[in-house]
């Protein structure tokens, strides 16, 4: 091979992209394009910065314009109920690529989960629907179009893009998406406090060292793209996932003995050990891995990742203790689950109107009726997360106090709920008795034979 055959294989090799998956540049003599100097003409003066994002755009640059994406119906100041609203198959039809990645992912599956929860139907519309409380969130999933025409029909006018959460409008920009930052809305907060666990780790303080200027920029520094989108890919899933529950369940029996009784809380096993109808839904969003392949795909992409910088041996390591606070993490929890299934069983609690079993529901979140429930809530979403969410991204204060020092004053206070809460029945039971002992009595004089 000469020395210019091989110069034009490394060029081939280093070509950018490969001509079918490229973004589509759209022809400069498109309707489209025609139409945009009118579009400018008003919208410079009714939304001059929303203007401006998009002429820094990398789309601006290469012909996209506002009509490629709201279409050409809306033309005057009457007609603007004609505008057409993008969702993710607008993007699709030049971004084939990352469209797919990202339907694969756990992203896309945003909606449909939410939707799957009890709880969700009993919060305001604001909160569900809009760019607030749930929604506000979990407009990352993209709608089917009979729930797009439903949510429309009730007035729903935004938020149905999907893509826009990581680039946002009009700027669509790449550098945005790749910072950390980009994330931060989402993944913080109660029950996945991602952002501040990443943030305050040495994974996060050196890159925002990075973004400071005071680290180089070959520095090496992690940000959630790095171990979450490997070689920017959309597919975003990760080995455990949110609730860190899995099948096949764990062989050491104490573990699958304890993640039974979590899933039968999760209402996924029925009382008896039985699947539900929530199996279904499990399955249908990509909650859980259920199968050990899918498992070990997601964890050897994570530790592939890990060892870009670290050895091998060290990231298993890290790793491992990961599945271990899990499993710790689901002691405490499988038994204070265990103490309040047992309060219905013995008819200390009655079962609420909202429960399919007498049974803990942990899918019925913040509205779980009584103070030993709502602990049990807390105890799974807030406390075991950090726990092991903490472990994972690098945190020892979320693993530690935040997580799992939090989950054991649970457990000692949910014992005690429990046990003031027998002590209480048992007297009014005593009550309830000595209440009826001078029926009784009278019962029994009328009825004795009289000598
Ligand atoms: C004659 C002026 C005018 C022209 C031309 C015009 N628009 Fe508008 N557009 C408006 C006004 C006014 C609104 C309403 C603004 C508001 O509610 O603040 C609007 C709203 C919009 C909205 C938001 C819709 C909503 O429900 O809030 C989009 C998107 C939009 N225009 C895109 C376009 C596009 C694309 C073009 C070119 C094809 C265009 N406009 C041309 C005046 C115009
Ligand atoms: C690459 C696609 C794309 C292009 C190009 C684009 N938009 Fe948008 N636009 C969006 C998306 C996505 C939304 C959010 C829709 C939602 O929330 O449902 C949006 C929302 C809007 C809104 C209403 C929401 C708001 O923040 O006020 C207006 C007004 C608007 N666009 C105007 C324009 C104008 C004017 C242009 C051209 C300068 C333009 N858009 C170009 C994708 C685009
Ligand atoms: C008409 C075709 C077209 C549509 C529709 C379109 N894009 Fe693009 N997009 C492009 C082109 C062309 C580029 C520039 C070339 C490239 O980066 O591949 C681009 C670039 C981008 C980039 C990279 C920006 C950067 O800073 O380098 C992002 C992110 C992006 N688009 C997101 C979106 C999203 C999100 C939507 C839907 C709301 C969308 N695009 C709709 C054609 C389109
Ligand atoms: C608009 C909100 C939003 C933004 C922004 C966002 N996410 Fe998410 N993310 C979610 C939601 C909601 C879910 C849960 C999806 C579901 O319900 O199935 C999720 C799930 C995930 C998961 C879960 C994996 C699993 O296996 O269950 C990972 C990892 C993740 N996101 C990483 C990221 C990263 C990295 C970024 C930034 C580059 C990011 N997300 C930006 C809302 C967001
Ligand atoms: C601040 C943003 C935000 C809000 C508000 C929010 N979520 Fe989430 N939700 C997320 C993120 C991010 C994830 C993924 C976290 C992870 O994997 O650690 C998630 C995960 C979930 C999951 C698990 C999905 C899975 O398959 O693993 C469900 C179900 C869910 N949320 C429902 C809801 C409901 C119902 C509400 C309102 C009561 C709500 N969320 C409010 C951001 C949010
Ligand atoms: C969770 C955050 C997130 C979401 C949601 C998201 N993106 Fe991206 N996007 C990124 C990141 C990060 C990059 C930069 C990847 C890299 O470093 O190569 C990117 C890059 C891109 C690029 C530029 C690709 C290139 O290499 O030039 C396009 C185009 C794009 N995204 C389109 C989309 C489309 C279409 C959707 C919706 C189907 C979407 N994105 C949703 C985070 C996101
Ligand atoms: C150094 C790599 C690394 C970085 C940086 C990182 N994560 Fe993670 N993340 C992990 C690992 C490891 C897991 C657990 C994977 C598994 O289940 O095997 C995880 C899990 C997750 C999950 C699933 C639930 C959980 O927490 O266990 C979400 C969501 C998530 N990360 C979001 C983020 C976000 C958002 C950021 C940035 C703010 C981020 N991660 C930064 C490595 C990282
Ligand atoms: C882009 C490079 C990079 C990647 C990828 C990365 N790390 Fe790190 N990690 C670092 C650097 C740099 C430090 C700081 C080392 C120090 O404190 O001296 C660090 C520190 C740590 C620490 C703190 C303890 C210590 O030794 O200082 C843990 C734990 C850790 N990483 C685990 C992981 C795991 C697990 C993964 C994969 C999920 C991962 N890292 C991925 C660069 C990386």
């Amino acid at each position: 091979m000469n020395i210019p055959t091989i110069l034009l294989g490394i060029t081939l090799l280093f070509l950018p992209t490969s001509p079918v998956l490229a973004s589509k540049k759209p022809p400069p003599d498109s309707p489209e394009n025609k139409a945009n100097v009118k579009c400018l003409d008003c919208h410079r003066t009714t939304n001059p910065q929303l203007v401006h994002d998009w002429e820094t755009s990398a789309h601006s640059r290469n012909g996209v314009v506002c009509a490629h994406c709201h279409g050409l119906d809306h033309t005057t100041a009457e007609d603007v109920a004609d505008v057409r609203l993008p969702t993710p198959e607008t993007c699709q039809s030049c971004h084939e690529e990352q469209f797919k990645q990202f339907m694969k992912g756990k992203h896309a599956f945003g909606w449909a989960s939410m939707n799957a929860m009890p709880t969700t139907h009993q919060l305001p519309m604001a909160l569900a629907e809009g760019q607030k409380g749930c929604g506000g969130c979990h407009k990352i999933g993209p709608k089917p179009p009979e729930e797009l025409a439903r949510l429309r029909k009730q007035g729903s006018g935004f938020g149905h893009a999907a893509c826009d959460s990581c680039h946002t409008r009009h700027a669509f920009s790449k550098k945005e998406a790749q910072q950390p930052q980009a994330c931060q809305t989402c993944h913080m907060g109660f029950d996945h406090p991602q952002w501040e666990m990443y943030s305050t780790s040495k994974h996060g303080v050196r890159y925002s060292l990075k973004q400071l200027g005071v680290l180089g920029e070959q520095a090496s520094a992690p940000k959630c793209q790095t171990c979450h989108m490997q070689d920017g890919n959309h597919e975003v899933r990760t080995a455990w996932g949110f609730l860190a529950v899995r099948l096949p369940l764990p062989e050491d029996p104490q573990w699958k003995a304890d993640q039974i009784t979590i899933l039968q809380a999760l209402g996924v096993l029925d009382p008896e050990g039985k699947p539900t109808k929530r199996l279904d839904v499990v399955k249908a969003a990509d909650v859980a891995r259920l199968t050990k392949e899918d498992f070990d795909r997601e964890r050897k992409k994570m530790l592939d990742t890990c060892s870009r910088c670290h050895s091998r041996e060290f990231a298993e390591g890290e790793l491992k203790k990961g599945d271990d606070m899990i499993r710790q993490a689901d002691r405490l929890l499988a038994e204070a689950i265990r103490i309040v299934a047992g309060l219905y069983k013995d008819g200390i609690l009655e079962k609420p109107a909202n429960y399919a079993y007498p049974f803990p529901d942990l899918l019925t979140f913040h509205d779980a009726p009584r103070p030993i429930e709502q602990r049990l809530f807390v105890m799974h979403l807030k406390h075991r997360m950090r726990t092991f969410q903490g472990t994972f991204h690098a945190n020892p204060d979320y693993a530690l106090w935040y997580g799992w020092s939090e989950m054991v004053r649970d457990l000692a206070e949910i014992k005690e709920m429990a046990e003031a809460l027998r002590e209480k029945h048992a007297r009014q039971h005593k009550a309830a008795a000595d209440d009826r002992a001078p029926a009784r009595e009278a019962r029994r004089e009328a009825t004795e034979p009289q000598s």
